[in-house]
């Protein structure tokens, strides 16, 4: 058994700031203060019973997500110490895929996801995304009110998922329910695990059988040669880390546009375009808050902390876009000066290191493209709620409005004016 430092066990017999709890949700940045209060690495709970480091320094994220030599992101040692029914083993179990590998196996995995994707070309995606958005704004807009959640952005990401991994637009029901209730990581997780799981082995065995010109096939066919399984899982992890954050990225810059007139009025000018609320959301509000999942490959000491192995150390993306005060001090309080650049250094938001977002200029292109189609479409959304009434989803995971009313002057899809 491995001895720790007297005062770094005290670190861990204290009360774990609890991230599953029905306050996180609504107020993060008050448990993210909490976490910091604790130095660069916070203790916490992921589920009751689950603890986890949270990483909510810059400089410490870095170095986790840079150091392989230390930090691995395969979890296997760690599920041998939760129980089988936890509800957060559906995000966080082992999978033959690119994020749960490392060293050569994640060079491979990750080279055919960086191959099948560099086939979509912006055109491509450009095209997809103006379809699907006029398939939606075609079914909202005589109603003159939507909820641009559930009536938008997840089904736009659903339609267009679908459309890039070769399934009908009539599927998006099924890959909305499944991975919902599995990113939630709540009662109902594992049901929806299997649903997802489900939804994906059907995918793979219509593309063995009938190859088409989607990322499947392209990876069933990539020279890398791998089986079947492997295939599944990469197609697990791409259909997941692609749909749920892009659709709470979409929402979540969708609520800052239109709770904010120097965005709206502006949007058709192009005096504030569109990618700088995207970098506001990505500051404040980044859809996978908590999902830089990594393990101490032995006990380490870190930042001043003493690192146990078999325990989750998370690199908290939602933390640490929150700009610091005079002192290099949290400021919770205080938003972002303004930054123009997705690439904008003071956030990590994509990640950083071996594991970094490989999608992320094709999400900035799709969320952009959809919001200014929206709006083009249907130019006068308002918002039925301030900012401040919008409600989150549970889950410590994420960060993903429930709902966020709109209402609009009805329009019809062939009414003059209207794009096509
Ligand atoms: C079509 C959309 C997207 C797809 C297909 C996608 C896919 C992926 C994949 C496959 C990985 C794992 C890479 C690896 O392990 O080597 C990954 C990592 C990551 N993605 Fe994305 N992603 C998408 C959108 C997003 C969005 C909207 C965000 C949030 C702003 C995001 C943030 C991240 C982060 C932070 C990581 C690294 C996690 C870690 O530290 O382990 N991604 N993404």
């Amino acid at each position: 058994m491995t001895t720790y430092p007297a005062d770094q066990e005290d670190f861990t017999r204290s009360a774990p700031v609890r991230l599953w709890e029905d306050g996180f949700a609504p107020d993060p940045h008050r448990y993210y203060a909490a976490l910091r209060a604790q130095g660069p690495i916070g203790w916490a709970e992921l589920a009751p019973g689950v603890p986890a480091y949270v990483v909510t320094d810059r400089r410490a994220a870095l170095d986790v997500l840079h150091d392989t030599e230390t930090f691995s992101h395969d979890p296997r040692a760690w599920e041998e110490t939760v129980p089988a029914d936890s509800p957060v083993l559906g995000m966080m179990r082992w999978r033959p895929n690119a994020l749960f590998a490392d060293g050569a196996a994640h060079v491979r995995y990750r080279a055919t996801l960086i191959d099948v994707f560099g086939l979509v070309e912006p055109h491509d995606l450009r095209a997809r995304v103006h379809r699907a958005v006029r398939l939606l704004a075609g079914r909202i807009g005589p109603r003159g009110e939507a909820d641009l959640v559930g009536d938008f952005s997840r089904p736009l990401m659903a339609l267009v998922l679908n459309d890039l991994f070769g399934l009908p637009d009539r599927q998006g029901d099924r890959l909305n329910e499944g991975l919902g209730k599995m990113m939630e990581g709540g009662v109902q997780a594992a049901e929806g695990e299997a649903q997802y799981a489900q939804y994906v082995l059907e995918l793979i065995a219509a593309k063995v059988e009938r190859p088409g010109e989607d990322l499947p096939s392209r990876l069933l066919d990539h020279p890398a040669g791998l089986t079947r399984e492997e295939v599944t899982w990469q197609v697990f992890l791409t259909l997941g880390a692609g749909y749920e954050p892009t659709a709470n990225l979409l929402s979540n810059t969708l609520s800052r546009v239109l709770g904010n007139p120097a965005y709206y009025s502006t949007l058709t000018s192009g005096a504030r375009p569109v990618m700088d609320a995207v970098v506001e959301v990505l500051h404040h509000e980044t859809p996978l808050a908590n999902y830089g999942i990594y393990y101490a490959r032995r006990p380490v000491a870190f930042h001043g902390v003493w690192l146990r192995d078999r325990v989750p150390v998370v690199v908290s993306y939602g933390a640490l876009g929150v700009p610091r005060g005079p002192h290099g001090a949290p400021d919770a309080g205080r938003e972002a000066p303004e930054v123009r650049h997705p690439n904008d250094a003071s956030h990590v938001s994509w990640g950083a290191g071996p594991h970094a977002c490989p999608v992320k200029q094709h999400t900035l292109l799709l969320v952009t493209e959809a919001i200014e189609r929206l709006t083009q479409w249907l130019p006068d959304l308002e918002p039925v709620l301030p900012r401040e009434r919008l409600t989150w989803r549970p889950g410590p995971f994420h960060r993903s409005l429930t709902a966020l009313p709109v209402r609009f002057s009805p329009r019809s899809p062939d009414q003059p004016g209207v794009k096509s």
